[in-house]
């Protein structure tokens, strides 16, 4: 059921690692056309090799998506080698772990999350719609988190550019559903990637793998929900659109107690990797 990836032409940014490069590998795997968008080249073309020796399709768009004109001559090439994009996969993103009180001097934190989280998943859209538009509809996906449907203390930045792509796409859809612009946005908790691995403590907790991730992406991509998420984030969500003051209140000491039990054990050697 749902619509078939093969044939499809899917846009993934951030696939040079992660999360973006298990989805397009799980994607080209099942038919699609992978363009694989990310800042490091060689990373982005071992991914891409990886998918032809496995007989798939794929091709590497080594590019900064916080640079505008880059980012124009990225989209017109895939074009232009591909006629069209069926989904794009807006996955690229910058994570800042950081206190609110410690960062009083910082909102360049604010900035460059914002420069890649949101506006660069904003213009890659703003440029592709015309296309999309013209071909009868096409899909966004974005990488969204657990925690922007139960809020988490200490990714201020990240979180505030996570949720204003989350209202970006629902607008989107809202306005041009009825002219096929579909949208999902798929809530991730915890995977071991190396944005999550960019916090020593997070060696201690159990987490995802990219490869279960990918099928969340897969998920989205194929049955085109509203949202991917689990039984705990809508349980996060419903509690929060109800009682929001008290599942704040009642939630920030689990969450420093969380903190300080798996700095403990990362302390104590009782990793996952
Ligand atoms: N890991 C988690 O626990 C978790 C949880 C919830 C949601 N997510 C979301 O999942 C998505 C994937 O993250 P991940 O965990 O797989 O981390 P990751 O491996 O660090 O992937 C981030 C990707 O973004 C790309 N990127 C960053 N800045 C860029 C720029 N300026 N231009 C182009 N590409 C850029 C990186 O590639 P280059 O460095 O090569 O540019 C990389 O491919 C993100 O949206 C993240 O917020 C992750």
């Amino acid at each position: 059921m749902g619509i078939d990836p093969a044939g499809q032409v899917i846009v993934v940014t951030g696939s040079s690692s992660g999360i973006g490069a298990a989805a397009a590998r799980r994607l080209a795997a099942r038919g699609a056309t992978v363009c694989l968008l990310a800042r490091r080249a060689d990373e982005l073309e071992s991914v891409a090799a990886g998918i032809r020796a496995d007989g798939g399709r794929a091709d590497a768009y080594p590019v900064d998506l916080t640079d505008e004109a880059a980012t124009r001559r990225t989209v017109a090439e895939v074009l232009a080698a591909h006629g069209r994009v069926d989904v794009l996969l807006s996955n690229a993103a910058r994570s800042i772990r950081r206190p609110i009180a410690e960062s009083l001097d910082r909102l360049h934190d604010h900035e460059r999350v914002m420069a890649i989280n949101y506006f660069a998943a904003v213009r890659l859209v703003h440029l592709l719609l015309p296309s999309m538009l013209a071909q009868g509809g096409g899909h966004v996906v974005v990488s969204s988190t657990l925690s922007t449907q139960v809020p988490i203390p200490l990714f201020s930045a990240y979180l505030a550019s996570k949720s204003a792509l989350e209202s970006y796409v629902r607008s989107l859809s809202a306005e041009l559903g009825h002219a096929g612009i579909t949208t999902s946005v798929v809530h991730f908790p915890m995977v071991r990637t190396p944005m999550s691995g960019g916090t020593e403590i997070y060696r201690a907790m159990r987490m995802m793998s990219p490869d279960q991730a990918a099928r969340w992406i897969e998920r989205a991509v194929v049955s085109r929900p509203s949202r991917v998420t689990s039984a705990f984030g809508v349980a996060g969500e419903a509690s929060m659109a109800l009682l929001p003051g008290v599942v704040t209140r009642a939630t920030a000491p689990f969450f420093r107690r969380m903190d300080r039990e798996l700095a403990r054990r990362a302390a104590a050697g009782d990793v996952h990797e």
